[in-house]
């Protein structure tokens, strides 16, 4: 069957991961998760004290940072790695959540990742989820979703998995971080987040995931049939 390129925009916290991470294990195609590239950039950054408001220190720090994604035997997913470390753990916790948008927004760490994940395209299979994946990574993916869901609901599924790690997290804290976050992702200067003309949106708030599985499925073959001439 042709293998295509399936992209997954939207809001902070929608479920986008998890479901580029079903379709990737339903479809045998690779998962990349480019928010982990933003978040691994993010790392480095705040552990080695670079001042991303400055364009020379951020050109140099970049020419430091080695991003890949390993396979974890264990969970069949790619591990982000930065520098030949695994990162997975630390680039999940609030420090770095806090600072990730702004870092996201710099012409620099844009480049340095965009170029990356479009060479990951080049052999098709791919799901890739992020803000800008279907507008600028992949413009002529054949399917791209846009995904949204009620700030309430958004909110009550980030809480639970970060309360899983630290049980001093705040609901408010974790709607602070989202709602700061979908602000700057939607109002960078350089390609921020928005739905693709193209794009289908996919709004999860009253859907469980078979349903929403089943019905991305429909989707993904549709994309396929309309491909395959
Ligand atoms: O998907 P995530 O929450 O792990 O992404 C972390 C941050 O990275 C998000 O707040 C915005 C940024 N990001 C981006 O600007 N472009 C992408 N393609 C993916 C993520």
């Amino acid at each position: 069957m042709k293998k295509i390129i399936i992209t997954i925009d939207g809001y902070s916290s929608c479920g986008k991961s998890t479901l580029a991470k079903q379709l990737a294990r339903k479809l045998d195609y690779v998962y990349i998760d480019s928010g982990a590239m933003y978040r691994a950039i993010t790392l480095y950054f705040l552990q080695n004290r670079v001042d991303w408001t400055s364009s020379p220190a951020v050109v140099e720090a970049l020419h430091n940072i080695h991003l890949d994604f390993v396979c974890n035997s264990l969970t069949s997913l790619s591990d982000m790695y930065l520098n030949g470390e695994n990162v997975e753990h630390l680039i999940r916790e609030m420090l770095v959540a806090e600072k990730v948008s702004e870092v996201a927004a710099v012409k620099e760490v844009r480049e340095f990742a965009v170029a990356q994940q479009v060479k990951m395209g080049a052999r098709k299979g791919i799901v890739m989820d992020g803000r800008d994946i279907g507008t600028v990574v992949f413009p002529h993916a054949e399917l791209k979703i846009f995904m949204t869901a009620d700030i309430t609901i958004r909110v009550e599924r980030r809480f639970k998995e970060l309360y899983e790690k630290n049980k001093n997290i705040t609901l408010e804290e974790v709607k602070q971080n989202l709602e700061l976050r979908d602000y700057i992702d939607a109002n960078r200067e350089i390609s921020p987040l928005r739905k693709a003309d193209d794009a289908i949106i996919l709004d999860n708030s009253h859907l469980n995931l078979h349903d929403q599985l089943e019905l991305v499925m429909q989707w993904v073959e549709d994309a396929i049939m309309a491909h395959s001439s």
